[in-house]
């Protein structure tokens, strides 16, 4: 049996960051330059013959064991679901994947920019429990403080995050108002049904669990500094994009 039990998140940070603001519009006014791995494009690449028999996409960022992976499948088998990992020992361990799910090791912000530029446009995007980073000078590794995350945004897609660290969730939903975002709801939510691994131990565990939801549709991403131009979407945006 699975021991359950896993501590909350502790932080000397209550409140969101003094510097999130600043962070995010640098990050949306100023193109990132990182070279991006050929190994990560070649993976990336390797996906768009499988793509191509399927007429939507749906994306698990950061997806562990891939359990979330073959649920979302199960659930929208229309639609292609790439879950991505940069744990090749997480993604070891995958077991049961329908046919319409894929995972793929690489890190998100190679990832991302190369959706971006091969014009995916996934119906839904799910980044459960990424990791909190929850000390203070930790805040530039989260991803709404990161460079990738106007490259985040411009993917579309209806977006939802999980997490069990309610600071998290707070500069999540701010940094998408900061970025333009209109719909934006944050909601604690209890998981009897969990959709994915972390999500079950930190229920099973009795943490607060937050979901903070939106739909990019609307954002007006042509004011980012992205590095490519937005070629035609790949994907039109359809199809399944409820939560849960
Ligand atoms: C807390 S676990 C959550 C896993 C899964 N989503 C779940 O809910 O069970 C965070 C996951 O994000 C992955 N991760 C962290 N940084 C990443 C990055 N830069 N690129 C890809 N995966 C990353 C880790 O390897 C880990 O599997």
């Amino acid at each position: 049996m699975t021991r359950a039990f896993s501590r909350p998140v502790h932080s000397s940070q209550v409140t969101p960051h003094r510097q999130l603001e600043a962070v995010v519009r640098r990050h949306l006014d100023s193109p990132w330059r990182r070279p991006i791995s050929d190994t990560a494009r070649h993976v990336v690449d390797s996906l768009i013959p499988w793509l191509a028999d399927f007429p939507g996409l749906i994306l698990d960022a950061g997806c562990g064991t891939g359990e979330s992976t073959a649920r979302l499948a199960r659930r929208h088998s229309q639609s292609a679901v790439i879950g991505i990992d940069k744990s090749a020992h997480r993604l070891g361990r995958a077991r049961g994947l329908p046919d319409n799910a894929r995972l793929v090791r690489v890190d998100l912000a190679d990832f991302w920019r190369l959706a971006y530029q091969r014009g995916w446009r996934p119906a839904a995007h799910y980044l459960l429990y990424p990791n909190p980073w929850p000390k203070p000078g930790q805040f530039k590794r989260r991803w709404h403080a990161h460079p990738v995350w106007p490259y985040l945004l411009a993917l579309g897609g209806a977006i939802e995050l999980r997490c069990n660290w309610a600071v998290y969730a707070r500069e999540f939903a701010l940094a998408l108002e900061i970025s333009g975002v209109a719909n934006v709801e944050v909601l604690s939510f209890t998981a009897p049904e969990p959709l994915s691994a972390f999500e079950r131990k930190y229920a099973a565990s009795g943490h607060r669990l937050f979901r903070v939801t939106a739909n990019l549709e609307m954002i007006d991403h042509a004011r980012f500094a992205l590095d490519s131009d937005c070629p035609v979407p790949a994907f039109p945006v359809s199809g399944p994009a409820e939560p849960g």
